[in-house]
């Protein structure tokens, strides 16, 4: 059902800020990537959206095209971040029926709870080749159109423009440590530095790379997967600082800032969203 596109400005958002951009999103039928590409999209970018399950990311992206009159949004199902050639392909066909590429977001991962004695190596192995090499490889794979994405829009602090920015989502449970989830600790802390590699390298080419961490999202498949019980929202949010559990939405806002002139500065950062529920726990 189309989502009124009410729900998507706000008095931080301004209509048209994403005009002629193109975002390419892994993981983009998920809750929270494609939360954020809806954003993109409303605020006038064209996207691609990339998961392995062809029916469902092309459903999503019907979805999202209606974000925005004359969106166009891509669906690219039947590709998996683990295959680096496909990728490339995606990357292609994007940058073909699109224009381009000005906007990464590195989205799929893998998560389930289980003890490292619950964890075959191919479970570990697993986890990191979506997270880590997906990471990677989706870097691999479009850093030459970010880099050209920067070369068309030399100055952004003054011609009002934005390009050439990767932001890969990670996960805050490396930044305390977390029981059940050793496999997503070392996945999520290589995606971070992998980000940073990027911001060092690609700087010099006008190209930003941060990461953005959600703390827990309600109503996601992540949440979903690591609630080990029945306690409501509201129970969860109480431990929480800032007094709730966190929003797709929040998460939409923080790469809206980002991709936005706001961000132009910003770079081989993680933007930590969850009400200072990793601080929190961190003093127990
Ligand atoms: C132990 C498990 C397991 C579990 C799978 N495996 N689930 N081991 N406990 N609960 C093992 C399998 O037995 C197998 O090992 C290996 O993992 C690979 O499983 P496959 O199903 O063959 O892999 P695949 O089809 O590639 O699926 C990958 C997946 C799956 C990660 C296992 O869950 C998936 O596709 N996830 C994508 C969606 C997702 O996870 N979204 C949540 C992201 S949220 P053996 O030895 O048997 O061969 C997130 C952060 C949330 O990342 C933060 C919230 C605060």
């Amino acid at each position: 059902m189309p989502v009124p596109r009410s729900e998507y400005l706000s008095s931080t958002w301004k209509d048209g800020i994403f005009a002629g951009r193109v975002a390419f999103v892994t993981g983009g039928a998920g809750s929270i990537c494609s939360a954020q590409t809806r954003a993109l999209v409303a605020l006038g970018a064209n996207a691609a959206i990339i998961g392995r399950n062809v029916e469902k990311t092309e459903r999503v992206a019907a979805d999202i095209a209606t974000a925005r009159s004359g969106a166009k949004v891509i669906g690219i199902g039947g590709c998996d971040v683990r295959d680096p050639q496909a990728l490339v392909d995606a990357a292609k066909r994007c940058a073909d029926e699109l224009g381009g590429i000005d906007f990464v977001i590195a989205g799929a991962a893998g998560n389930f709870v289980a003890p490292i004695a619950g964890l075959s190596s191919n479970a570990f192995r697993t986890v990191m080749e979506i997270d880590v090499m997906g990471t990677y490889n989706t870097v691999k794979a479009t850093i030459p159109y970010l880099v050209e994405s920067a070369k068309r829009n030399p100055n952004p602090s003054t011609d009002g423009l934005t390009g050439g920015r990767i932001i890969a989502v990670s996960a805050a449970f490396h930044y305390t440590g977390s029981p059940m989830q050793a496999h997503v600790m070392a996945a999520k802390s290589s995606v971070d530095n992998i980000m940073v590699s990027v911001a060092l390298e690609y700087g010099p080419f006008g190209v930003t790379a941060n990461v953005v961490t959600p703390g827990g999202i309600e109503g996601t498949e992540g949440m979903e997967r690591l609630a080990s019980s029945k306690i409501s929202s509201k129970e969860m949010g109480r431990a929480i600082p800032s007094g709730r559990m966190g929003t797709v939405r929040d998460i939409a806002d923080a790469t809206v800032y980002l991709f936005s002139d706001a961000g132009n500065y910003v770079n081989g950062n993680i933007l930590v969203v969850d009400g200072a529920g990793w601080r929190a726990s961190h003093s127990g």
